[in-house]
């Protein structure tokens, strides 16, 4: 037997096509807790010599047969990990027929119990715990599956495609079988049995075909899946009318799991969700929820084309559907809600997410050359930075090329398991462009900083600017090349309007930055002052911009801006020189001026609330780190506490009146109430930021009064800090009123760990609610402390540190993945402040000595390394 403890690593030079094909695949499922049958029937062609190598692990072997015969022990070779039968004839069957054990299999990879039904989990490599099989995105095969289960503990028998022959055994068991016309590869495979209710509905596609549409959830909870099933019709209609993409099967099936590793997988027709991403009840979920629930549909339903249509050819190609499949999520929901409201939302994500890994010590291109352990490789950089890539594609190369580029690619690669090079040979096509310098952007991690010069010549009126960029260092790439940057930019004159630029249109240009250094004139059309320049509009391209303004200089910019984007992102700049000024000099009052400008730019912009509710928002802690190192978080957190008092302070007045009129009724779920309700929770929040006993007591009558959960938890959450009785009583009610939701109990953990100390990470990762087994509830304590609260995360007395390893190492022993994503958390540990760094460094030393999973070892030996 063969054993491979180490990692070693999977390299993308390394690819070779797997040497035979199965055109046909039946599955034989008989389903049974811990003992679940599967029985496997391939027809299979060589396309190139070598030796039949099928991917499996813990599967106990019972029978291998090839062309009806049973082979004998000498005829293969098995490992831990494949079996590899040694001599096969060019086309032949292949029967194999396998044990494993669902309800052992606490990884929640392959086939596993949530709830007492059967739920699997394929993408990326689960199916090899389900039976023998090359269980790689390039082999793709038309799935036909049969399942017999106990009836009355299994009425309900799902898997992809549309359903086939059923009918009852004598026994008390049934059976359903299921076709799935459209050849696809294993990760997209999926099952579930057992009882649910169903909420139904059908959808006609463009073709004129008919759909029936199921979202599948826990028993009494139909009327739940409403707001799901809203979202996915909405998504089929937007891919017909935004991409020309129909939905293909006469089928779509969505099921909700409380048990699940992610947010969500796309199978073919028959989607799998967290129940976190599917339930959604008028009184249970925030705005966030729904606007949640909305994306992902879409997100999972466009991998319908972009992703299982056309797939990728290996896993080094991950982000050829997941950006792409990203940025078609962030259009959907552009299209339906705010667009600016939209885009600041997705870079705050991306700087917080993305901007931070890239700059740490696992740090990877959008497409590695080469990783440990696949499952950590779903990452902020091949999601966020994968959108991003592809919406600065859509300036570099213009939308109508981009739009004509999509056509050809859904055209000619249907069906095909893609590559980041056939994608991009799509754009060249449409633009007649050369795309190998963009394509660095997928090979070299770290994010570029470009730092902007200006010179104004008045006698030509002329406003020069000298660009540069420099992509910072990262593991294993010391030097970078240049990429294309392509910055919207206009002039502005102060007054609301646009400077008309010589070559420019409608008064603004796209300007690429190619090189490592470049100058451009910019002549002014007529006569003007110097005008104010606006650059990276829309934020559309990936980048820090490193400008030298004053703070008088960005104020004037922030009032002379046009686009809402970069009106909130000199804000935000302006407020992370000003919790900088603060942190240095303990005893400095906030700068009046900004205090009193932004409260304007609140007041101002009152009529687009969700817009102001944003404005609102200081940078968090994870994203003022990456601005400073060694970093203190602790002091970072005072100095953004006394930043947001004196905006409270300023905003006091506005506060209560808006807060003094009712919430919107009767409540609906869509953008412009949840814009009203953003700006109320905002005033929420900056209520509580003023720490006085008056505003506890304010803050317990808007919590009896709250009419919606997105404000009775934004009271919760600002109550936490609070040593008030009236925030014990907060606490209690909450947890009373919503404890058989676990849901709703998720965020009541959530909240207090996101405002509170190591001690309370501690004590609820004791509370009787607590459950190792269950994902959704170990990040609400675990990651929601570790990952929101670094200012206590990362206290100077190691608490946060030890809090969080012990439960990684509880957490590891039954669910790899989950353990390797909490230890993402430590990822900045290098930036702390000294004693802090000693503490999260002993941790991960003593984690790395306790020989943990593969996964979390690959992620230790990275932050360590
Ligand atoms: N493809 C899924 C999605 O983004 C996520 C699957 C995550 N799988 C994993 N092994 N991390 O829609
Ligand atoms: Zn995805």
């Amino acid at each position: 037997m063969l054993r491979t403890d180490t990692p070693v690593s999977v390299k993308l030079e390394e690819y070779t096509p797997y040497p035979f094909e199965i055109d046909q695949v039946s599955l034989d499922f008989s389903l049974e807790p811990s003992e679940t049958r599967v029985k496997a029937r391939m027809t299979v062609r060589r396309t190139q010599p070598g030796p039949l190598v099928l991917d499996g692990v813990k599967l106990k072997l019972n029978e291998i047969r090839l062309d009806g015969k049973t082979l004998g022990p000498d005829a293969y070779d098995l490992t831990d990990e494949t079996l590899t039968i040694r001599a096969v004839p060019d086309a032949f069957v292949l029967e194999t027929d396998v044990t494993i054990n669902p309800s052992a299999n606490t990884a929640l990879s392959g086939l596993y119990i949530s709830g007492g039904r059967f739920c699997s989990q394929c993408e990326a490599t689960g199916f090899r715990h389900i039976t023998y099989w090359p269980d790689r995105p390039d082999v793709m095969s038309r799935f036909h599956v049969r399942m017999d289960a106990d009836k009355s503990k299994y009425p309900i028998l799902l898997s992809n495609g549309t359903p086939g022959e059923s009918g009852d055994h004598s026994d008390g068991r049934h059976y359903a079988e299921w076709d799935d016309p459209h050849p696809k590869p294993s990760y997209l495979f999926a099952l579930c049995a057992g009882d649910y209710d169903v909420w139904r509905d059908t959808f006609t596609t463009m073709n004129g075909d008919h759909v029936d549409l199921g979202v599948y959830v826990d028993k009494g909870q139909a009327k739940s899946a409403e707001w799901a099933m809203e979202s996915l019709k909405a998504s089929m209609k937007w891919d017909e009318e935004r991409f020309g993409r129909a939905y293909d099967l006469g089928v779509f099936n969505i099921v909700a799991v409380r048990d699940f590793n992610f947010g969500a997988m796309e199978n073919k027709g028959l989607n799998i969700f967290n129940s976190a991403y599917v339930l959604a009840s008028q009184e249970s979920a925030t705005d966030a929820d729904f606007e949640a629930i909305e994306s992902i549909v879409g997100h999972e339903y466009f991998h319908n084309w972009t992703g299982n249509r056309i797939t990728c050819r290996d896993w080094f190609q991950l982000c050829l559907k997941e950006g792409l499949t990203v940025f078609r999520d962030q259009e959907f929901s552009s299209d339906l809600r705010s667009r600016p409201v939209q885009r600041i939302k997705d870079v705050m994500r991306l700087r917080a997410r993305q901007f931070a890994e890239d700059a740490g010590p696992l740090a990877h291109p959008a497409r590695p050359s080469k990783y440990g352990s696949i499952d950590n490789l779903y990452t902020g950089t091949v999601y966020e930075k994968g959108s991003e890539l592809i919406r600065a594609l859509t300036v570099f190369i213009g939308i109508d090329a981009f739009n004509k580029g999509m056509q050809i690619y859904f055209n000619e690669y249907d069906g095909t398991a893609s590559t980041i090079e056939d994608f991009y040979s799509c754009f060249e096509k449409a633009s007649g462009k050369d795309l190998s310098q963009f394509r660095l952007w997928y090979a070299q991690a770290g994010t570029p900083e470009v730092k902007v010069e200006e010179s104004w010549d008045a006698a030509s009126s002329t406003l020069t600017l000298t660009l540069s960029q420099k992509i910072p260092a990262t593991p294993g790439q010391p030097t970078k090349q240049p990429v294309p940057i392509p910055l919207r930019t206009a002039l502005l004159d102060g007054k609301g309007a646009h400077v008309g630029v010589e070559g420019w249109e409608n008064g603004e240009g796209v300007i690429v930055l190619e090189d490592e250094k470049m100058t451009v004139d910019l002549k002014l059309t007529g006569t003007s002052d110097k005008p104010l320049l606006s650059i990276n509009r829309q934020f559309s391209a990936p980048v820090r911009i490193d400008r030298e303004l004053s703070n008088e200089a960005l104020l004037e910019l922030a009032a002379a801006e046009t686009d809402p984007f970069n009106i909130w992102d000199n804000f935000q700049t302006l407020a992370r020189t000003e919790i900088f000024r603060l942190l240095d000099n303990p005893q400095s009052p906030p700068d009046e001026a900004l205090v009193g400008a932004l409260g304007d730019a609140v007041r101002s912009n009152e009529s687009d609330p969700a817009f102001a509710a944003l404005l609102t928002a200081l940078p968090d802690i994870g994203e003022l780190f990456q601005h400073r190192e060694p970093v203190d978080p602790a002091g970072l957190n005072d100095a953004r506490k006394r930043l947001r008092k004196a905006l409270g302070e300023n905003l006091k007045a506005d506060a209560e009146r808006i807060l003094a009129k009712p919430s919107p009724a009767p409540f609906k779920p869509n953008a412009e109430q949840a814009g009203i309700r953003a700006l109320r929770s905002a005033m929420i929040g900056l209520t509580g930021a003023l720490d006085t006993a008056d505003a506890s007591r304010k803050l317990k009558s808007l919590f009896d009064a709250a009419s919606n959960m997105t404000e009775s938890l934004a009271c919760l959450r600002t109550l936490v800090p609070f040593e008030t009785a009236e925030r014990d009583e907060v606490i209690e009610t909450f947890y009373e009123t919503w404890k058989e939701n676990p849901l709703v109990i998720d965020k009541w953990f959530a909240v207090q760990v996101g405002q509170g100390t190591a001690d309370d990470a501690r004590r609820l990762s004791q509370h009787p609610d607590f459950d190792l087994s269950n994902p959704n509830r170990v990040r609400s304590v675990a990651a929601a402390f570790s990952m929101t609260n670094l200012a206590a995360f990362h206290a100077r007395d190691g608490e946060g540190h030890k809090v969080i390893g012990d439960i990684i190492l509880e957490a590891d022993k039954r669910n790899p993945a989950l353990a390797a994503r909490l230890l993402t958390s430590f990822e900045q540990w290098r930036k702390l402040e000294p004693v802090a760094k000693a503490s999260a460094e002993k941790v991960l030393k003593d984690l790395q000595s306790q020989s943990l999973s593969k996964n979390a070892s690959d992620i230790l030996a990275r932050a360590l390394g």
